[in-house]
């Protein structure tokens, strides 16, 4: 299935839809010709929504001749305009605007996009602009108060469009409607399964290693840990993975690691303990970047230094994601993608001259958690909130000591532990403590003291661009400072951030 980009907020969203109806699908540039969609041979198309009208003079438009191919097609939104002004329809600026959710009544026993779904049906909305008049041959099967066509299908022709998002959660049988559109117009397959990924990416990651050796750069995190499982399983022990331990990371990571990889799956394991040289070098260190730039060089250096002493080591594993590719716009080009500057630090060495293997690059994240939970990652490594590559050195401000760290790691792991209890951790994107460097006055058993603060954050996001503070219950809170202050001597208050993003980011630095 191939989502045709038109520049809606939303694209992104429709591919992980149609994946979640467990059809393979991607987002690819609206630009392709008629020719490079007949030559992909998808099963059906998407033709996205976007911002602009298509009366504007630079309004993206799809090659005409994709809608003579015979591929079932849907438009959502404005692809459902552009199909109507390209096929004979009409499109006005009718002066009506629809925006949040919409009562949308669907015409008795109407097509198959509303086939088994109720007449009456709330659908998110967000257009200026509105069909008047279907495409040629297009039967109006849905329309609301304000806009009369909000539907059409044309199965002679396989063209369908919709004005709502069907997408969005906001429409509550919008992955009902996708699901017609894909099993019953398309004819398509639920197939596309976490089993089915891993077999196919084996069977990729064999074709292109070879006998050659292979190293992995784990961090922790579930993206590494997911790409070396798979590498590990095509061709077992060709892999080295190579743990760097900066001593910057999260209470007990470092053993979970250790245990998991080197212990449960044997995959072989170099594990350098290099916490005393990161250390050493940001001592006295204070302002982020350069912290970033001192865990990233030393990483780097590190690395280089393990794989040399593995011999001649010519392919690396890289856990880049699709929506990494997406971001890039390297869609479709085969090569690396360059992934934002600040993604790399504490990551994998951007400038190692190797050939890059990147088992997850067709992954959204979500996907890599399921394929990460069929080949038996433990829940606590494949549902890790993300943290960042310079770990726990950017989350003190000021200086990075050994006993600073000490002191947010046992915070960090009081604040962990109860969100856990509370059962909220995977409902949060990030939660974690920050030590800032001010002191504060406090009276602890009759005594002044005065020592640090712990900042509380936690955040809810879909894909961390942006972000809302989470409201996290009293009682939580409550217990999360008591056990704090009591457990850890140095921090005399706790304090929570309550900024969203923009205009804060999550991290503190
Ligand atoms: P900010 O603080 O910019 O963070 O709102 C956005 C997301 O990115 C994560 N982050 C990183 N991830 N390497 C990473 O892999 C890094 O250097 C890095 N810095 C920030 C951050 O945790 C949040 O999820």
């Amino acid at each position: 299935m191939l989502v045709l980009d038109l520049g809606g907020q939303y694209s992104q969203l429709i591919a992980r839809r149609v994946r979640e109806a467990r059809v393979y699908s991607e987002l690819v540039p609206h630009r392709l010709s008629a020719a490079e969609v007949r030559a992909r041979n998808p099963l059906a198309l998407i033709l996205s929504g976007g911002p602009a009208s298509v009366y504007a003079k630079d309004a993206p438009r799809v090659d005409p001749g994709i809608f003579e191919l015979g591929i079932p097609t849907l438009g959502i939104c404005y692809g459902m305009q552009l199909m109507a002004q390209e096929l004979g329809g009409a499109v006005d600026r009718t002066g009506v605007s629809e925006f949040g959710k919409t009562a949308l009544e669907v015409e008795t026993g109407a097509g198959a996009l509303f086939a088994g779904l109720p007449e009456q049906q709330t659908v998110w909305m967000s257009h200026r602009d509105s069909v008047t008049a279907p495409p040629v041959g297009g039967q109006v099967v849905a329309g609301s108060a304000s806009t009369p066509i909000a539907a059409f299908e044309d199965p002679e022709r396989r063209l369908y469009g919709v004005q709502f998002h069907p997408e969005v959660r906001h429409t509550p049988y919008g992955q009902d409607v996708l699901k017609n559109f894909l099993y019953v117009v398309a004819g398509a397959l639920p197939a596309w399964t976490a089993a089915a990924v891993i077999e196919e990416q084996v069977e990729r990651i064999r074709a292109q290693v070879g006998s050659e050796r292979i190293i992995c750069g784990l961090s922790g995190g579930v993206d590494s840990a997911v790409a070396a499982l798979l590498v590990y399983k095509a061709v077992g022990d060709q892999l080295t993975c190579v743990f760097v331990d900066h001593g910057l990371l999260r209470e007990n990571e470092a053993e979970q690691v250790v245990e998991t990889f080197g212990g449960h799956f044997q995959v072989p394991l170099v594990h350098v303990d290099a916490q005393d040289r990161f250390l050493d070098r940001l001592e006295g260190v204070t302002e982020p970047e350069e912290k970033r730039t001192i865990v990233g060089e030393e990483f780097i250096r590190v690395f280089e230094e393990e794989a040399r002493k593995l011999g001649d080591v010519r392919l690396l594993v890289q856990g880049t994601l699709y929506s990494d590719v997406i971001e890039s716009g390297g869609s479709n080009d085969g090569v690396a993608a360059k992934i934002k500057s600040h993604h790399n630090v504490g990551g994998l060495p951007a400038d190692l001259r190797m050939e890059l293997v990147e088992p997850l690059r067709l992954l959204f994240k979500d996907e890599v958690r399921r394929v990460g939970e069929e080949l038996g990652l433990p829940d606590r490594m494949v549902w890790r909130q993300p943290f960042p590559g310079p770990g726990l050195s950017i989350r003190i401000i000021g200086e990075v000591t050994r006993e600073r760290l000490e002191l947010l790691r046992a915070a960090d792991a009081i604040l962990q532990e109860e969100v856990r209890r509370a059962g909220l951790y995977r409902d949060l994107w990030q939660s974690f403590a920050v030590l800032p460097a001010i002191k504060s006055v406090g009276v602890q058993g009759d005594e002044r003291t005065y020592a640090y603060p712990i900042v509380i954050r936690a955040v809810t996001s879909e894909d961390a661009m942006t972000a809302d503070w989470a409201r996290l219950p009293y009682d939580l809170l409550e217990t999360i400072s008591s056990r704090i202050i009591n457990e850890i001597p140095g921090v005399n208050r706790v304090a929570l951030d309550i900024s969203s993003k923009p205009p804060s980011t999550i991290e503190w630095e």
